[in-house]
C-alpha cells in the first residue's frame, strides 16, 4: 500500500483508463478526487466533480473543491482527451483548439495551479499515447495535443524539481470497450495480446511511488511492443498499397 492516504487527482475518471486509474488508487486506501463530463460514483474516498477540463471556469471550480480539503497533492494524473481528427476531414481550427485545449493546455493549467499544493515526494504522470511519434493519416488533432503534452512533460520536470517529478506514460492499443479482435490484431503485437486499462493503471502506481524517484522528466511506452515492429512491404505478408493511401 505505497499510496495510503495520499491525495490523488484524476482527469476523466469516469471511464477506460482514467476509471482503472481511480480504482487502483482506491484499492491502494487513497483518497482520490476526479472531474469528469459524466456524473460518477461516489464513495468515501472519492470526490467526484462533474465538468469540461476545456472550460477554465470548470478547471478553476476543480482545484477550488480540491484545495478546499487542505491537503497537499501527491499526486496528478493528467488523462483525459478525447480523439480529434485532421487533414483529411477537413477538422475545423476550432476542433483542433479545443483537443489541445483538453489535451495540453488543461494539464499545464492544472500542474500551474497545483504544483505549489504538492510536497516533496509529489508526482505528475501524464498520458500521452505512442500517436505522440507516429501517424496514421487524419489524426492532427489529437497528435498535435500528444505532443505538446509531451513536451509539457520534459519541461516541467525541469521547473519543477527536484520537489516534483513529472513522467508520462504513452500506452498503445488499450481495449477499453469490449470488441471482436482478429488474430492478426492481437499478434501484430510482440506480446500476443492488446493492452488492458489496468496495464497503465499499474504503471501509473510505480511512476508515482518512491520506487520510480530516480525517474523524471520520462515517458514510458507501454504497447506490447508494437512501435518497436519495423514495417517493410511484403515483410510477413504485408503489401504496401499506395491507392488506400490517396491524400
Ligand atoms: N485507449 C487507448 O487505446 C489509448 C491509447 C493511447 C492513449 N490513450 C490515452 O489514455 C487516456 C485515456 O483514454 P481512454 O481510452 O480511457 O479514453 P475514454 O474516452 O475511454 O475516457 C476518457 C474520459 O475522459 C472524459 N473526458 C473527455 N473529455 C472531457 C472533458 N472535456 N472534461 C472532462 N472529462 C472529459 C470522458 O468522459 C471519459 O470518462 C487519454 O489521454 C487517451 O488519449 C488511450
Amino acid at each position: 500500500m505505497k499510496h495510503k492516504d495520499r491525495l490523488v487527482v484524476i482527469t476523466g475518471g469516469a471511464q477506460g483508463i482514467g476509471k482503472a486509474i481511480v480504482d487502483a488508487f482506491l484499492r491502494e486506501g487513497a483518497f482520490v478526487v476526479t472531474m469528469d463530463l459524466r456524473h460518477g460514483r461516489s464513495a468515501s474516498n472519492l470526490v467526484w466533480i462533474q465538468g469540461d477540463l476545456t472550460l477554465s471556469e470548470d478547471r478553476n471550480f476543480f482545484v477550488d473543491e480540491i484545495m478546499k480539503l487542505n491537503r497537499k497533492v501527491d499526486v496528478l494524473v493528467n488523462n483525459a482527451m478525447v480523439f480529434t481528427s485532421g487533414l483529411r476531414s477537413h477538422t475545423p481550427t476550432e476542433e483542433i483548439r479545443k483537443a489541445i485545449e483538453l489535451g495540453a493546455i488543461a494539464p499545464y493549467d492544472l500542474i500551474l495551479q497545483l504544483s505549489g499544493s504538492m510536497n516533496d515526494s509529489s508526482s505528475i504522470i501524464n498520458l500521452l499515447s505512442t500517436r505522440a511519434f507516429q501517424s496514421q493519416a487524419d489524426s492532427e488533432g489529437y497528435a498535435m495535443a500528444k505532443g505538446a503534452l509531451g513536451s509539457l512533460t520534459h519541461a516541467a520536470a525541469l521547473s519543477l524539481g527536484p520537489k516534483v517529478r513529472v513522467n508520462a506514460i504513452a500506452p498503445g492499443w488499450i481495449q477499453t470497450k469490449p470488441s471482436r479482435l482478429s488474430d492478426s490484431d492481437l499478434l501484430q503485437h510482440p506480446v500476443g495480446r492488446v493492452g488492458t486499462p489496468e496495464d497503465i493503471a499499474k504503471a501509473v502506481l510505480f511512476l508515482a511511488s518512491e520506487d520510480a524517484g530516480f525517474i523524471t522528466g520520462e515517458t514510458l511506452t507501454i504497447d506490447g511492443g508494437m512501435s518497436k515492429r519495423m514495417i517493410y512491404h511484403q515483410d510477413e505478408g504485408w503489401i504496401y498499397d499506395p491507392k488506400e493511401n490517396h491524400g
